[in-house]
């Protein structure tokens, strides 16, 4: 696996690869696990070569939020990388991405502006400026990102058709802890006793699915779905929604394809996940 810092190492080692297939991206901000590792195993069965970048955007970071504690370990993630298959990693600086006198933001209305865009204001235009830097910087065919993040992924869709940037999108499912957990770089923030307690977040998710599949009225499932929550500890509820799949509109009965949202705290940490229904 060939390592590069610059904008222009990377332009270099992309056409190389270019010249004898097609390139998959899987964009990062490594404190790399297994989750990643399924990007860039699924991004292997659709292109020839694989590049992954690790960049902590701090763009997609609000004030106050954990820019300065989220994990750093370049050293194990390259060596995850290289055991996948990973053929390039770009690791570039704030300067390679943000250049001195970069004035360029990319914001999508809609899909971004509820859930995640309210709780966390700003975060969907630093996520979708970074990623068009990234996906025109390394000119991919396909890029990868998880359902872990799912209205991520729906702003990252949207995009990528609004500007026509030729690069086809791939969203690969939430790969989970044998109890559920789904990985995510922020579990190491949390204690033995908060990681315990949060497996309460796939359980609502997974009773709350069942309960509308049932019939049961969406409201009450969701209710339901909040106060378990706040039994198993939880200290905050930023959304817990039935929503559209592409539109991330909600939903207060079911149509459709849709999906079940969540957003909330425990002790120091906000853990996010979602299932389909
Ligand atoms: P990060 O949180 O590092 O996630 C990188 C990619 O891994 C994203 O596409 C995310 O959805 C996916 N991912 C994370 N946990 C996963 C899991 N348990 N199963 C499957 N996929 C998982 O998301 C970001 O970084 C950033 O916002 C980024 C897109 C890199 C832009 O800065």
């Amino acid at each position: 696996m060939q390592i590069v810092r610059s904008v222009q190492e990377l332009g270099q080692a992309v056409d190389a690869l270019r010249r004898d297939g097609r390139l998959a991206l899987v964009p990062t901000m490594g404190a790399l696990h297994a989750g990643h590792m399924a990007l860039v195993e699924a991004a292997a069965d659709h292109a020839s070569h694989v590049v992954a970048t690790i960049f902590v955007n701090p763009t997609q970071f609000a004030p106050g939020e954990d820019l300065d504690r989220y994990p750093r370990r370049e050293e194990a993630d390259a060596d995850m990388l290289r055991s996948v298959g990973c053929d390039l990693l770009w690791l570039p600086g704030v300067e390679d991405i943000y250049p001195p006198g970069f004035e360029t933001r990319v914001s999508v209305a809609g899909v971004s502006e509820r859930w995640e865009g309210e709780a966390r204001p700003g975060h969907f235009d630093g996520v979708a400026t970074v990623v068009a830097r990234l996906l025109l910087a390394t000119r991919a065919d396909v890029a990868l990102f998880g359902e872990k993040d799912f209205q991520q992924l729906a702003v990252i869709r949207r995009l990528v058709a609004d500007l026509g940037i030729g690069c086809e999108i791939v969203g690969v499912p939430t790969v989970r802890d044998t109890d559920g957990l789904a990985l995510s770089s922020r579990n190491a923030y949390l204690s033995a006793d908060e990681r315990a307690r949060a497996l309460a977040l796939p359980q609502a998710l997974n009773a709350a699915a069942d309960a509308i599949r049932s019939g049961r009225p969406v409201a009450e499932a969701l209710a339901e779905g909040r106060a378990s929550l706040v039994q198993a500890g939880f200290t905050r509820i930023d959304y817990f929604a039935l929503v559209d799949a592409a539109t991330l509109e909600p939903l207060e009965a079911p149509a459709g394809t849709m999906r079940l949202i969540v957003a909330a705290v425990i002790g120091t940490t906000r853990l996010i996940d979602n299932s389909p229904v």
